[in-house]
Formats: C-alpha cells, structure tokens, sequence
C-alpha cells in the first residue's frame, strides 16, 4: 500500500474509532477500500431537512386510556416453600424495612402493543439495563396505600380508586403509559389475598402496599419511553416515625427552601419529589425537630408538611371553631387523607370547614391572640399527627395542640381508624377479603 493512502487509512481509522467493531470484523483489503471511498465527502447534495411543523391542535389531555392490562390475563407463580419469609416480629416492623413473599408486575412494551399481561411472582430483585430512563431522568412515580386487617379479620383498603386516579396523572406528567385503575385495584388485590398472612393482626400496623412506575427503555433522550414497568410491593409497617414522648412532632421551617413551585409537579407522587427533601430533613433533625414545614413564596405560605398535609384548627373572626388546609394550588399533593378528613369534619356541625391560605404571619398572629388551637399533620403512612411546636426564623412558635380538651386531630384520628379497622362499616373501606 503506497505511504500516502495507508497514512489517509490512519486518519480515516483515528476518526472512526467508533466504527472499529465493524472494521475488525470486516478487515479484508476490498472492505479497507469501501470504507476508505466511503470516507470520502459525498458531493450529493444534502436531502432538505423538512421544516418542522407546529402541531395542528394541542394535545389533548387524556385522562382515561385506550388499552389497560387486564385483571383477567393475571398470571400466578407463587413462591415455593423454601422462598418463604421469616415474618419480623411487629415490634421490629420499622417502616419499609420488610417485604412480602411476593410481588407483581406488569411490563409495557410499546412495540409489542403496550401494556403485557400482569405476573406475580415470588418477590425477586429487577434487571435493569444502566441506560434506563428512571435511573437517570427519574421518570418514575409511586403510591402508598395499605392494606388494614380489621376486628372482624376482614382485610380492607382505604379508597385505593383515589391513587389510582393521582397516578395516572402522575403517569400523565411524566409521559408514562396510563392504565385502568380498576384492573390495577383488582390485581393489587389479588396480591394481597396471596400474602395475607403478612398484613398484621394488630391495630397499630399495617400492610403498606407501594405501586411504582417506572421508565425502562435504555436510552439517554429526554422523550415517553417506549418501554416501561409497573410493579407492585408489600412491606408491612408500623410508625413511620418517631414523635415525642407526648405523640406529637415539632416541625421546622426554612423560607430558603421549597419543594415545590407552580407549574411544577408538587401535585404528583413522582420520586423527583422526594430525594431532594432529604438534606434539609437531616438539618430539622439536628436543630430537634421532626419534620420539615414547606413554605412557599414572599408570604412564607403553609404548604406541607413532610410528607404530609397540613391542617390548622384555630377561633375565627365570627368566634367559631375552623379547621383550615391550603387550597390545591399546585404546590400541594392531592392526599387521599386531606380529602377524606375534609369530606368526615365537613359533616360536623359544630366545626367551620375551610381551604385558605395560611401564612406564617397569619400562624404567629393566631397564636399570639391565643386563637390558635391545634396544628396537625394528615396522610397513609401517620394517619393523623398532632404538631406541638414549629422552629422558623431562628424563633419557635409552640402550639398549643397538646392541651386542648377534646381535640380535632384526635376525633379525625378515631374516626379515619374506625373506618380503617372496621369498628364502623364507611363506603371508603373497600373489603377484600
Ligand atoms: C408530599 C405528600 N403530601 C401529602 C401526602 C399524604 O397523601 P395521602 O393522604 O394520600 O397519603 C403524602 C403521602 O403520600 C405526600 O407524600
């Protein structure tokens, strides 16, 4: 070969490197040549790239699917004896810390048609390729809904259509495919009917059941993947956390930080959510405070709390008892606890109802006139948990929550464990078993 067509074949070699599995597999004289004219520039003029278009309408959002698994392609395998776990004692239950003997799932695959039939299987560990969009873009969500086992032994669910609703807009957000809740209702009990034993015969724990949606397609672009999993876990779990020695929390708040902002997804259960809360949790704890306050915007407006809505019980302006909870602005996640304790006092005569903007000017000023009577936290994982003091701007505003003579959080608590437990029979307990 002349010096100056193998020093044009070096170049040609350093420029594509990235080729180099094809060149060694293709390394004759005659595939050296084809490479060596393809590298060549084409003097062909370049196709003319299509102007892109503006789409004719907006999409249009779509709130209930065109194609669901189905509950009646469910497919069994249940874990033989030597799978079976030991049960932890209800005392080391912890939260999330165990895990049932078994799980589902159910694949979707785009080029095969969408979602596939829905497996459970013994609970086994996932493959997923490193490329996967939910490790790197968190295209992910999840919901938390247990499973109570109530004094008649009965087991139930607690309005699980209303997570089911919250992910599918989830899913909706972050381009995941969308599902029938029902179907998934139906296999997530049929999960539970299998693993029954594992829901705890106790009424201070429970069957914490954590549906999770997952972007699986192995590519680095930010678009819907084209392949995603549906998976469904139990973990048995008692308190999800540690309150005071009076049952209560103190909470802190730092203006510095939010967890949310508009035209964000504070209303939807996605991880991206939830990482992030992390460090400034740590910080609470190391000032003595249990859970983070959100506060959002020049106000120091009342969002959240943890993982948790925030509900105030305060005297109004007419002398009237009110229990309070911002409005579902955006910010805040739409709790299935929120509503349903907002829908049980809504019935309660001697109480005033009301979503409105709480800001800490509005908290500090209550407390100061002796109006403010009870600050509460509201979701699955604590049920109801009472709030005895927030730390904000260096100062701390004791609430009174403890002191009250029959108190609003602990009729709410009764009332949502009642239902929970099957003390009274309530249409938002789901029986199933
Ligand atoms: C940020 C946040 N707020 C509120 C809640 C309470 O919602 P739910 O009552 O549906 O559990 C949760 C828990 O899911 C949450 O993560």
């Amino acid at each position: 070969m002349p010096l100056r067509r193998s020093k044009a074949l070096v170049k040609w070699i350093y420029e594509n490197q990235h080729k180099m599995q094809t060149l060694r597999r293709c390394s004759s004289t005659l595939r050296y040549k084809e490479l060596e004219e393809s590298s060549v520039p084409s003097l062909e003029p370049v196709a003319e790239v299509a102007p892109a278009h503006e789409p004719a309408t907006k999409p249009r959002p779509q709130l209930t699917p065109d194609i669901s698994f189905k509950f009646d392609d469910l497919q069994v395998t249940l874990a033989a004896p030597y799978q079976l776990q030991k049960k932890p004692e209800a005392i080391d239950l912890g939260f999330g810390k165990y895990f049932t003997d078994h799980m589902m799932k159910i694949n979707y695959h785009r080029e095969l048609g969408g979602w596939q039939k829905p497996e459970i299987s013994p609970f086994e560990h996932l493959s997923l390729h490193p490329a996967a969009k939910a490790l790197h873009y968190a295209v992910q969500l999840f919901e938390g809904l247990k499973a109570y086992r109530g004094v008649d032994d009965k087991i139930r669910l607690f309005r699980p259509d209303l997570n089911m609703q919250r992910m599918n807009l989830a899913a909706q957000r972050s381009g995941l495919p969308m599902f029938d809740g029902e179907e998934l209702i139906k296999c997530i009990t049929r999960l539970v009917q299998i693993d029954q034993e594992w829901v705890p015969h106790s009424e201070t724990s429970t069957l914490y059941i954590r549906p999770t949606l997952i972007g699986t397609e192995p590519t680095f672009g930010i678009i819907e993947p084209e392949s995603a999993l549906l998976f469904v876990i139990l973990s048995p779990v008692s308190a999800y956390y540690k309150t005071n020695s009076d049952g209560a929390v103190s909470i802190y708040a730092d203006p510095n930080v939010v967890r949310a902002f508009p035209g964000g997804v504070g209303n939807r259960k996605v991880g991206s959510n939830y990482g992030p809360t992390i460090e400034i949790t740590s910080r609470a704890a190391k000032l003595g405070h249990q859970q983070v306050l959100w506060l959002f915007g020049p106000n120091h407006e009342l969002t959240e709390v943890g993982a948790m809505n925030i509900f105030v019980v305060y005297i109004n302006e007419d002398g009237d008892k009110q229990l309070s909870t911002p409005p579902l602005n955006g910010l805040i996640l739409p709790g299935v606890t929120r509503r349903s304790i907002l829908e049980l006092a809504g019935e309660w005569k001697e109480l005033t109802v009301k979503e409105e903007v709480l800001t800490m000017q509005r908290i500090a000023d209550l407390n100061q006139q002796g109006r403010l009577l009870e600050m509460f936290g509201a979701g699955t994982a604590v049920v109801v948990t009472p709030i005895s003091n927030v730390g904000y701007l260096d100062t701390n505003i004791p609430v009174p929550t403890m002191q009250q003579h029959n108190p609003v959080y602990q009729r709410l608590k009764d009332t949502l464990l009642a239902i929970q437990y099957g003390h009274i029979e309530h249409p938002f307990a789901k029986v199933i078993t």
